[in-house]
C-alpha cells in the first residue's frame, strides 16, 4: 500500500506544476478554472478575463512601470502601496505641508494633487501574435537575423494596431521567444493623489521588517485617474473629470480564515523558472554572497551614521532602503535555493531532458551547450558583479565615473554644459560634505580591499603588495583627489575646457575608476559576452520548447515578463524554521507590541494607540467570543462555560501562497468570489528563491487586510467619504 502511494506522489508531481506555483496568462485562465475551482474559486476564468464583457481585468492597471493598482470605486479611485506611491507623496511634500510623515487626506477632488509623469495603464485586451511575429523566420534562420525580422513585424504589428485608435500596443515574448503576445493597453496620463497614510503607519516596520512577517505595516496609498469628457485618457487639465472604469473591484469585509482560496492579479516584473542549474548556480551560490558582503559593508556604514543624528537618518534613508531590499531578498534566496536543493534538482532534471534529447537532433546539443555558454560567461559575471557592487559603492568613485566622462568627452559645447552643472552639484555635494566624507571614505575603503583581497589587485595597480599598504594607497587617492577639494575643483571646473580632460584623467579617483573600467568593461570582452547572451537566448528557446514537448500534459507558466497574471492559492502560515509556526494573520494588538517610541520604524501614532485602546474598530474589527471551559459529552454535544470572554481587534496583514514577484506591490488580493480582501506587498524573505524555483513550504506573499486599510481611511484619517465611494460587502 505504501509503495502504490508513493508511486503516486511522483507522477502526481510530474504532471503537474508544484502547488500554487505559476504566474497565469489571464486569456489562457480557462485551462486553470477547474483547478482553482476545485481550489475553491467560486466564480469563472470569464469573470477575471473576458474580451466581450466588463470583467475583473478592467479594474486592474500597471501603476507606472513597476506597480500594480485596483480600482475600488466608479469614480476611478485606485488603491496601490504605499512605497508605490512614496516618490509622488515625497514630491508633494514640503517642510510646512510634510505628508510624507503626516499624512495626506485631499477631502475633495479639487485637493487631489497632479503627479506629472505617473500613468496608470489599463489593458484593453491581449491577443496570440506568434504566427505573425514568426513571419519569415525558420529553425534555420540565423539569430541576428531572426532578432532583425522578429524586430520589424513587431514594428509593423504594433503600427496596425495602434493606427486610428488612441491605444498603445505592446507586443512581448513569451517562454523565451517561443511564443508572443499582444497587449492593447490604455494609458491614461492624468493621474492624482488623493490620500496616504502617514508613513509611520505606511511604512510601519521599514527596512527593520522589510521582508518579513509577522508584519504590520498600512502599506496603501490612493490616487484617481482623470479623462476628459468622452472618459479617455487625456494629459492633466483642470478640465478632466473623474475616470468611469469599466469594473471596479467589491470590498468583501468578511476577512480571511486560513485555508482560504486567494488569488492575486496584477504585474510581476521578473523570474527565472526555467534557467538551468548552472544560471541558478551562479545567481545563488556566487553573485548573491558578494553582493551581500559588499552590501554588508555599505550598510554597516550608513547605519552607524543614520544612528547619530536624525538629519542623517533622513539622509541616508531612501537609499539604504534600496539597498537593504537587494540585500535581504538575495539572502532569502541563497538559503531557499540551498535549503530545497535547487542547483542538484534541477541537474537531475536536466540528466532527464539530455535522455529525453539523446536521439533528437533538435536537442541533443542544447543543454551541452548552454553549459559552455555559462561556463565562459561566470568570471565575466562575476566580474561585472564587483564592478557594480564595489568599485561602484562609493559616491567618490560614483562622482570618479561622472568626471571620467567628463574628461573623455571632446565636444566642447556638451563640455561647457556639463562642467557647469558639475559646478553647481558641487557646491550642494560639499554642502554636507564634513558628516558625509567621513562614511564614503570608509565606504570607499573597505569595498576596494574587499575586492583587492578577491583577485582584482590589476584594477588598483597593486599586487603583491601588503593589504595594509593597499589600504594607504586607497586612502591616499581619496585624500588627495581633487573630487574632494572644493576650491580645488572649483577653479578646475571655471576654466574647463576640452583640453583640460588630460589632467582631469590623471586625477588619481578618475585615474583609478578609468583604470578599473578599462579592464571590467573590455570592449572586446563585452562583445563577446553579448553574443554569448544571445546564444543563450537561442539555446534557451529549445531547451523549454523541449521541455514542453518532454511532458506534454504540464501546464508550463510563462515568467514573468511585466504583463498581466493570475497567481493563486490559499491563505497560509508556514514553518520558517525548526519548532516555529508562522499564524496566517497580524493584528493591531502586534502593532502595540512592537511600538517603541525611540526607535524611528517602530514609533505609533497617538491617535492610533487611543483607537486601539478604547477598541474602535468601526465595522472593521474582529470580535472572538472564548470560553474559559467546555466539554463535549458522550452524545457528542459541546457545552460551554457562562463565564465567556469577547475579544475585539483589528487584523492588518495576512500571507498566503500566491506566486508572486517584484511589480506585484499593490496588486489586489481577491477572495473566492472575486472581491477585494487585501492589497499585496511583499513576499517572506525566507520564500524569495520563488523567482527561480517555487516551494509551496516556504514561499509566502504578503498582503494588507483590506479591513485594516479602510480602518485606516474611515476611523484614523477621518475620510470616510473615500469608503462611501467604495462598494463593500459583507455576508455576516
Ligand atoms: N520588499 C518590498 C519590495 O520588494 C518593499 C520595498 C519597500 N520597502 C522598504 N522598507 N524598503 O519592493
Ligand atoms: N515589494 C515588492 C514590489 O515592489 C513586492 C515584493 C516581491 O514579491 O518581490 O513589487
Amino acid at each position: 500500500m505504501k509503495r502504490i502511494l508513493t508511486l503516486f506522489a511522483v507522477l502526481a508531481l510530474a504532471v503537474s506544476a508544484m502547488a500554487d506555483e505559476g504566474m497565469w496568462i489571464p486569456m489562457l485562465l480557462g485551462r486553470n478554472e477547474a483547478d482553482m475551482q476545485k481550489a475553491g474559486m467560486r466564480i469563472t476564468a470569464k469573470d477575471i478575463y473576458d474580451i466581450n464583457n466588463a470583467c475583473l481585468k478592467d479594474a486592474i492597471i500597471l501603476f507606472n512601470q513597476g506597480c500594480t493598482g485596483e480600482f475600488v470605486s466608479g469614480q476611478g479611485l485606485f488603491l496601490t502601496n504605499h512605497h508605490c506611491g512614496y516618490s509622488y507623496i515625497t514630491q508633494h511634500s514640503t517642510v510646512e505641508h510634510d505628508y510624507l510623515t503626516n499624512g495626506f487626506w485631499a477631502t475633495t477632488h479639487f485637493e487631489e494633487l497632479p503627479c506629472p509623469g505617473l500613468t496608470a495603464t489599463r489593458l484593453v485586451r491581449m491577443e496570440d501574435v506568434t504566427a505573425q511575429v514568426l513571419e519569415g523566420v525558420t529553425a534555420e534562420t540565423p539569430e541576428a537575423e531572426r532578432n532583425a525580422i522578429v524586430e520589424s513585424n513587431i514594428k509593423k504589428l504594433k503600427q496596425r494596431a495602434e493606427n486610428g485608435t488612441h491605444y498603445k500596443a505592446v507586443i512581448k515574448p513569451f517562454y523565451y521567444g517561443n511564443q508572443y503576445f499582444m497587449y492593447i493597453n490604455e494609458v491614461f496620463t492624468d493621474v492624482r493623489l488623493v490620500g496616504a497614510p502617514p508613513s509611520n503607519i505606511g511604512k510601519f516596520g521599514g527596512d527593520t521588517d522589510n521582508w518579513m512577517w509577522p508584519r504590520h505595516t498600512g502599506d496603501f496609498s490612493m490616487f484617481r485617474v482623470y479623462a476628459n469628457q468622452d472618459n479617455l485618457p487625456a494629459n492633466y487639465s483642470r478640465n478632466n473629470v473623474p475616470y468611469k472604469p469599466l469594473k471596479f473591484l467589491e470590498i468583501s469585509l468578511d476577512g480571511v480564515e486560513e485555508g482560504d482560496f486567494t488569488f492575486v492579479f496584477g504585474y510581476p516584473g521578473t523570474t527565472q523558472r526555467y534557467v538551468t542549474s548552472d544560471a541558478v548556480q551562479l545567481a545563488a551560490n556566487i553573485e548573491n554572497p558578494i553582493r551581500i558582503d559588499l552590501r554588508t559593508i555599505r550598510l554597516k556604514h550608513y547605519n552607524k551614521a543614520m544612528n547619530q543624528s536624525p538629519a542623517q537618518r533622513l539622509k541616508y534613508a531612501s537609499r539604504v532602503a534600496s539597498i537593504a531590499n537587494g540585500w535581504k531578498k538575495w539572502q532569502g534566496e541563497t538559503q531557499g535555493i540551498n535549503r530545497l536543493e535547487g542547483v542538484a534538482k534541477k541537474r537531475q532534471f536536466e540528466e532527464r531532458f539530455q535522455q529525453w534529447a539523446n536521439d533528437k537532433p533538435q536537442y541533443y546539443k542544447v543543454l551541452p551547450q548552454l553549459k559552455e555558454d555559462y561556463d565562459y560567461l561566470r568570471p565575466i559575471e562575476v566580474e561585472l558583479t564587483y564592478f557594480s557592487e564595489a568599485v561602484r559603492a562609493s559616491d567618490f568613485m560614483n562622482r570618479a565615473n561622472t568626471y571620467r566622462q567628463l574628461a573623455n568627452e571632446e565636444d566642447e559645447i556638451k563640455v561647457a554644459a556639463t562642467s557647469s552643472k558639475l559646478k553647481e552639484e558641487t557646491e550642494k555635494y560639499f554642502a554636507d560634505f564634513e558628516q558625509h566624507t567621513v562614511v564614503d571614505r570608509a565606504i570607499f575603503i573597505e569595498t576596494f580591499l574587499y575586492m583587492w583581497r578577491a583577485g582584482y589587485a590589476p584594477y588598483l595597480g597593486a599586487e603583491n603588495v601588503e593589504a595594509a599598504a593597499v589600504e594607504a594607497k586607497l586612502a591616499k587617492i581619496y585624500d588627495e583627489s581633487m573630487l574632494n577639494n572644493k576650491e580645488k575643483l572649483l577653479k578646475f571646473l571655471d576654466g574647463y575646457t576640452v583640453k583640460s580632460g588630460k589632467k582631469l584623467l590623471k586625477d588619481p579617483a578618475v585615474h583609478l575608476y578609468d583604470q578599473a573600467y578599462n579592464m571590467a568593461y573590455d570592449p572586446q570582452k563585452i562583445s563577446t559576452y553579448r553574443q554569448r547572451y544571445q546564444d543563450i537566448q537561442r539555446l534557451m528557446r529549445l531547451y523549454v520548447k523541449g521541455m514542453m514537448e518532454m511532458q506534454p500534459d504540464v501546464n508550463f507558466f510563462p515568467d514573468a515578463n511585466l504583463t498581466l497574471r493570475v497567481a493563486y492559492g490559499h491563505v497560509e502560515g508556514f514553518r520558517p524554521r525548526d519548532g516555529v509556526y508562522y499564524k496566517p494573520y497580524s493584528t493591531l494588538r502586534g502593532i502595540m507590541e512592537k511600538e517603541n517610541p525611540d526607535i524611528y520604524d517602530y514609533v505609533v501614532e497617538p491617535k492610533l494607540k487611543m483607537l486601539y485602546s478604547v477598541k474602535d474598530f468601526g465595522p472593521y474589527g474582529i470580535e472572538k467570543t472564548t470560553y474559559d471551559t467546555t466539554w463535549t459529552d458522550s452524545a457528542n454535544v459541546t457545552f460551554f462555560d457562562i463565564s465567556s470572554k469577547t475579544t475585539k481587534d483589528m487584523p492588518v496583514g495576512f500571507i498566503a501562497t500566491n506566486h508572486t514577484t517584484g511589480g506585484n506591490s499593490g496588486s489586489p488580493v481577491l477572495n473566492a468570489d472575486g472581491r477585494l480582501i487585501g492589497i499585496n506587498f511583499d513576499r517572506c524573505w525566507e520564500g524569495t528563491m520563488s523567482d527561480l524555483l517555487f516551494d509551496p513550504d516556504y514561499c509566502r506573499n504578503i498582503c494588507l487586510d483590506i479591513r485594516y486599510c479602510l480602518f485606516i481611511i474611515d476611523k484614523f484619517a477621518g475620510a470616510k467619504y473615500l469608503v462611501d465611494e467604495m462598494t463593500l460587502v459583507s455576508s455576516k
